[in-house]
């Protein structure tokens, strides 16, 4: 039986951050004046373990966790991260095992990473011209190895890769029509992702969201498209494809219609907290108990049962632009998203 919460929400999905660094400065994530060459990155021994992870995985999979994303920063700057991969795919129960990267490092990767036991991936990439791309990862970075990327992920068999691209007003609205242009008729899944209040570092104001039904519209203009079935419950992206048969899209709507009432996540960020929301201020320490030789796997996996059983968040269904900036927020770079 699944841990559940105190609206009875279980404990379905494990999102596991493995570093906080990243080889990009994305404007809306780690901005450069916050993130820049003096900020105290975490040190490698603060940083959980290969073992760690997978020790604390085995306890979350028996408490009812099938599903794991790898997340970061990004993660492929961790070193030898197949050899997790390999690690986790081991684990009685886990039957899905994904990654979030920003792909500048798969083609390197991909092969190794199927090889270990990955069975999807999720790439961010926010705009198809180079002047708008560049604009916002600002570390210069093209778009063409992006989509280098994601073509030695799909030739290694990781289909369909998922491209998320996070709307911004201001930022790419305008690059809605020609996303969809170039995914259109491939195999891959555009999804169009708010515009987020995650952290306190991207200056986040309600006004810069492009909502979930100005995409739709922005999209029914020019190819319509019309709703698919969900893929399983609680599923965070709305499914539509378009109505030409050019293929499928997704719309995460997590600030104009928020999904908590089916949130199943935890999320262990990459020092070792356990939050049971994105937008948490202070996550559990798990790191202490795990590194303590009387604490046994029957007493951590109390921990998490007792963290799960009273956890009441439903942060996206009660924000308002008032209290959005005034609550302390973990960064995006430290779980991962
Ligand atoms: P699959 O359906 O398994 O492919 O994955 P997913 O869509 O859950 O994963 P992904 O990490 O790609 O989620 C896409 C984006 O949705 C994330 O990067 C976040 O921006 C947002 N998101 C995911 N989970 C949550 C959540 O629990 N709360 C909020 N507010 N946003 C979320
Ligand atoms: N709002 C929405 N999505 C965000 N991401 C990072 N920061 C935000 C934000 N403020 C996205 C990234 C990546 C995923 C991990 O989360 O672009 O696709
Ligand atoms: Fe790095 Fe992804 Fe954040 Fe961009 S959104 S800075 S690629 S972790
Ligand atoms: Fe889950 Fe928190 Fe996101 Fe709501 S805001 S869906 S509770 S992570």
């Amino acid at each position: 039986m699944a841990t559940r919460d105190i609206f009875n929400r279980p404990l379905q999905d494990l999102r596991i951050s493995v570093t906080d660094r990243c080889n990009f400065r994305c404007v809306y994530c780690m901005p450069k004046e916050i993130f820049g060459s003096d900020y105290p990155f975490l040190s490698r021994r603060e940083l959980l373990t290969f073992e760690e992870i997978t020790r604390l995985t085995r306890i979350f999979a028996d408490l009812g966790v099938r599903k794991l994303r790898i997340t970061g920063g990004e993660p492929l700057v961790r070193k030898d991260l197949p050899d997790l991969i390999e690690m986790l795919a081991g684990i009685d129960g886990i039957d899905d095992i994904t990654l979030t990267t920003n792909a500048s490092l798969l083609p390197r990767h991909a092969q190794d990473l199927v090889n270990a036991g990955l069975n999807r991936v999720t790439v961010s990439l926010d705009a198809i011209h180079d002047d708008v791309f560049k604009a916002i990862n600002d570390v210069d970075y093209p778009v063409q190895p992006v989509l280098d990327g994601i073509e030695a992920a799909a030739q290694a068999g990781l289909n369909p890769v998922k491209v998320n691209m996070v709307v911004k007003r201001g930022m790419n609205e305008g690059q809605i029509v020609p996303m969809a242009e170039h995914f259109r008729h491939t195999p891959h899944i555009l999804r169009y992702i708010e515009f987020m209040d995650v952290g306190n570092s991207n200056g986040w104001r309600l006004d810069e969201v492009v909502t979930a039904a100005q995409i739709r519209d922005a999209l029914n203009a020019t190819w319509p498209i019309e709703p698919l079935d969900p893929n399983y419950t609680g599923e965070v992206a709305s499914r539509y494809r378009y109505r030409d048969g050019a293929g499928e899209i997704g719309i995460i709507s997590s600030v104009s219609e928020p999904f908590c009432s089916t949130c199943t996540r935890a999320r262990l960020a990459s020092q070792g907290q356990l939050f049971t929301c994105l937008f948490g201020s202070q996550g559990f320490d798990l790191r202490t108990p795990l590194r303590d030789e009387t604490v046994s796997d029957g007493d951590l996996a109390e921990i998490v049962q007792g963290v799960w059983h009273k956890r009441r968040d439903r942060y996206s269904e009660q924000r308002t632009s008032e209290t959005a900036p005034l609550q302390y927020k973990v960064e995006m770079s430290h779980i991962g998203g």
